[in-house]
C-alpha cells in the first residue's frame, strides 16, 4: 500500500497533458531513491540485491529468470538485446528520467489523441518498463485502458489502477494480443534494446496490433551527435555508437524512426525534434544531466568492452564527469525525436 500511497501522492496535482515545474519537482522528491516502489514491487524486491561478486549467476523470481553480473540485475531472455540492467537502481533511473522528459518536453504525448483519450480507448505503452508514463496515463484518463508490455517483469504486477495491465513479452517475437486491438500505441526509449531485425519485427508487431485508423508514436534522442558537443562527449557518444554497432543496433535510430513507420507501413507521419538541455541554462538541464550520468554508469559493463580502460569504475566517472563540465560549457543539447503516424484506416 505504500507504494500505491507514494504514487497516488504523485499523480495528485498532475495536469493532464502538461506539467509544471513545481509538480516535477514534488515527482522527483517522491521518487527519491527511499520511495516506497522499492519496499513494494515484489517483483523486483526478491531479485533486486543481487550477488555483489558474481560474474554470471541465473535466478528466477515467480517464474521469470533474470541474470547477475557484478552485481546488477539484468534481464534473462537470450533473445532480447537489451544492455542495461532491470534492477531497482536503473528502475529509479527510468522513473526520474519519466518526470524529466515530462517536464522538458511539456507533455506526455503528441500524438492527437486527446479526445480519443476522454472517450475511452485501448492503448499499448510498448517496452513500459517501470511503467511511470503507463501508470500517470492510466490514473489521467480513467475512462481509457492501459496494457504495458515489457521484456522483463519490472512493472508492478498486483498494485495498479483498475484500468491498467500489465504483460511481459518481447515484442520483437510476439506481441500477445489479436490484431486490431489498440487504437493508440506509445513506444519511448528502447533505443538501447533492439538489434535492426528487432526494429523491423517489433514495428509489424506493433501495425498488426493497432487497429486502422489507429495511432502510434515512437521517441528516441539522438544518442550520437549532440549539439555544440567537443571531443570529450564525442568519445563518450561516439564510443556509445559503437557498442551498438557491434550489436547490430542502430546508432541513430532517433533520426531514422519516420523512415522506418513509413516501411513498416504507417501513414500520415508527424515528426517532431526537440533540443533538450543537458547540464546548462535551468535545472531542467541540469536533471537531464544528472539522468544521463546514470543511465552512462549503468551502461559502462557494455561500455568498457569498447575502451578497456572503462572497466575501472573510477576512470570511467572520472571521463563521464568530464562530460558534464563540457557539456555545461559548451551549452550541448540532446535532440529528442518524437514520431506519430496512423496505420491506414
Ligand atoms: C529505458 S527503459 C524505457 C521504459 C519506458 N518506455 C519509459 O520511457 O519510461 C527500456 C525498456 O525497454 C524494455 N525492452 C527492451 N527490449 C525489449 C523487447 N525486445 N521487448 C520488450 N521490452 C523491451 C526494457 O526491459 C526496459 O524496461
Amino acid at each position: 500500500m505504500v507504494f500505491f500511497a507514494a504514487l497516488k501522492n504523485l499523480f495528485s496535482r498532475r495536469d493532464k497533458r502538461t506539467s509544471n515545474a513545481s509538480s516535477l519537482r514534488s515527482k522527483k522528491k517522491g521518487l527519491s531513491y527511499s520511495n516506497g516502489s522499492q519496499q513494494n514491487n515484489s517483483n523486483r524486491s526478491a531479485a533486486a540485491n543481487s550477488p555483489s561478486n558474481s560474474t554470471t549467476n541465473n535466478s528466477s523470481n515467480n517464474g521469470h529468470s533474470f541474470q547477475f553480473k557484478d552485481g546488477r540485475r539484468y534481464h534473462g531472455d537470450s533473445e532480447v538485446a537489451y544492455v542495461l540492467p532491470n534492477d531497482d537502481d536503473e528502475a529509479d533511473r527510468v522513473h526520474q528520467q519519466h518526470w524529466i522528459l515530462r517536464y522538458a518536453l511539456q507533455c506526455n504525448y503528441q500524438a492527437p489523441v486527446t479526445e480519443m483519450l476522454e472517450k475511452g480507448i485501448t492503448v499499448l505503452d510498448s517496452g513500459c518498463g517501470p511503467a511511470t508514463w503507463t501508470f500517470e496515463m492510466g490514473e489521467a484518463w480513467p475512462n481509457s485502458t492501459f496494457h504495458g508490455i515489457d521484456a522483463s517483469c519490472v512493472f508492478p504486477e498486483n498494485i495498479k489502477p483498475a484500468n491498467v495491465e500489465f504483460v511481459l513479452g518481447n515484442i520483437a517475437k510476439r506481441i500477445p494480443y489479436p490484431d486490431n486491438t489498440f487504437d493508440y500505441i506509445h513506444q519511448r526509449l528502447l533505443l538501447l534494446g533492439l538489434t535492426n531485425e528487432d526494429w523491423d519485427n517489433a514495428l509489424k508487431e506493433l501495425y498488426r496490433v493497432l487497429k486502422p485508423g489507429g495511432y502510434i508514436e515512437v521517441s528516441e534522442p539522438d544518442l550520437q551527435d549532440l549539439e555544440n558537443m567537443g571531443p570529450t562527449l564525442r568519445k563518450l557518444q561516439y564510443t556509445m555508437s559503437d557498442m551498438l554497432k557491434s550489436r547490430n543496433m542502430p546508432n541513430k535510430v532517433a533520426c531514422e524512426i519516420e523512415d522506418r513507420l513509413i516501411k513498416a507501413g504507417f501513414v500520415n507521419t508527424k515528426l517532431n525534434m526537440t533540443p533538450l538541455k543537458l547540464n546548462h541554462t535551468d535545472k531542467a538541464g541540469k536533471l537531464l544531466w544528472d539522468d544521463y550520468k546514470h543511465g552512462y554508469m549503468n551502461v559502462r559493463p557494455v561500455m568498457a568492452l569498447i575502451v578497456p580502460e572503462w572497466q575501472d569504475t573510477e576512470v570511467y566517472e572520472r571521463f563521464v564527469d568530464a562530460c558534464g563540465i563540457e557539456a555545461e560549457k559548451n551549452k550541448v543539447n540532446v535532440n529528442w525525436y518524437a514520431c506519430y503516424a496512423q496505420k491506414p484506416a
